[in-house]
């Protein structure tokens, strides 16, 4: 089969299209057949072995997955033992982990992040879902608890997460604050954003302004600006971030550290996560498209052929939303 592989660490010059085994599914794992794959954050820090500590993980030397990509939606074509909540022939999505990937023509994912599609998407929407969905609903509904009436504000919301994040927050009852650049205020009122920040403001949270939940997804403010703007016992979830325009990945993992090492000794709640897409979740964002309170944003759609540029212009050109690929 067709996959775009990686066999040594960098820039997206080292993305190939090359032949692969077609892998089996074995015991707990779906073998899906891959109409669209969508491209994350997560796929550039794998692909760059970056930050350097995560190779201890992703392999030292190299990558230990061949197969780059991770969300995916397509057509199950087998299923390993003792998985019996989808079945040959039904359409799903899901994510792979850290796994061999998605940008390719089969994809072998565990069952318990596999979830069936829901009709009222496509595949190129339902690939948009599976990392970034599941990432925001697990930040404001599972780790934020998020309740209806409460200050949100998400830092970062015209991203592939934020905008999930921005309509979840809504379905949840929050009054939500966007924080993002200017090109892309319209993009996040129409998904329900109530205010809408420029994120080249010097201070991002407006004046006098407190937060029930805030979620941040840039790393790009320090740690008592955050909790300047949060409530006596306001949750500050923290996601991570990029390396934007240049900068460097210190400035975002030192404020997940710092973050860590400050929440254990403060009133407010300060929760540095790491997201897990599960059936559950991924089934939950099944039920909140098909009422129509979710909506996948792409802002462009790429062929398999073309996934490095697809992952250049995430990586570089502030993406709006979601970045698909589709496979033939
Ligand atoms: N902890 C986890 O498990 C987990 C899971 C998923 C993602 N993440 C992390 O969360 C972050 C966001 O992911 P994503 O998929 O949403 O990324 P993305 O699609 O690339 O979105 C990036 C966001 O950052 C904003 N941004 C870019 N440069 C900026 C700057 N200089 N100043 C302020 N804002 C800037 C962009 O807004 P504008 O273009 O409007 O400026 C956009 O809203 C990534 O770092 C990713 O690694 C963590």
């Amino acid at each position: 089969m067709k996959a775009i592989v990686q066999h040594e660490y960098g820039s997206p010059d080292t993305l190939r299209l090359e032949d692969v085994d077609r892998p089996d599914a074995g015991p707990g794992q779906v073998l899906v057949r891959v109409c669209a794959a969508s491209v994350n954050a997560a796929d550039w820090h794998i692909m760059r072995g970056d930050p350097k500590v995560a190779r201890l993980q992703l392999g030292v030397r190299r990558p230990k997955a061949l197969v780059r990509g991770r969300d995916f939606a397509g057509e199950v074509a087998e299923v390993g033992a003792g998985v019996t909540h989808v079945g040959p022939g039904d359409e799903v999505f899901g994510e792979t982990g850290m796994a061999d990937g998605a940008f390719a023509e089969y994809v072998r994912a565990p069952a318990g992040q596999v979830a069936s599609k829901p009709a009222e998407l496509t595949f190129e929407q339902a690939a948009a879902v599976p990392l970034a969905g599941c990432t925001a609903l697990q930040a404001l509904r599972d780790v934020a608890r998020v309740q209806p009436g409460q200050r949100l504000l998400v830092n970062g919301a015209s991203g592939g997460v934020g905008t999930f994040a921005v309509q979840i927050g809504k379905a949840l009852g929050a009054h939500v604050t966007a924080v993002c650049s200017t090109r892309n205020a319209e993009l996040v009122r129409s998904l329900g954003a109530d205010d809408v920040v420029d994120s080249t403001a010097e201070d991002v949270v407006p004046a006098r302004q407190r937060f029930d939940v805030i979620l941040d997804l840039v790393g790009n403010r320090r740690l008592r600006e955050l909790r300047r703007a949060l409530t006596e016992r306001g949750t500050l979830v923290l996601s991570g971030g990029g390396v934007f325009d240049g900068g460097s990945l210190v400035g975002p993992m030192a404020l997940m550290i710092s973050g860590g090492l400050v929440g254990r000794i403060v009133r407010q709640r300060i929760r540095p996560f790491s997201a897990t897409p599960t059936t559950e979740r991924l089934t939950a964002l099944a039920r909140l498209a098909e009422s129509g309170q979710v909506r996948p944003v792409i802002d462009r759609t790429y062929a398999l052929a073309d996934v490095p540029a697809a992952v250049r212009y995430l990586e570089s050109e502030h993406a709006r939303a979601k970045v698909v690929v589709t496979v033939p």
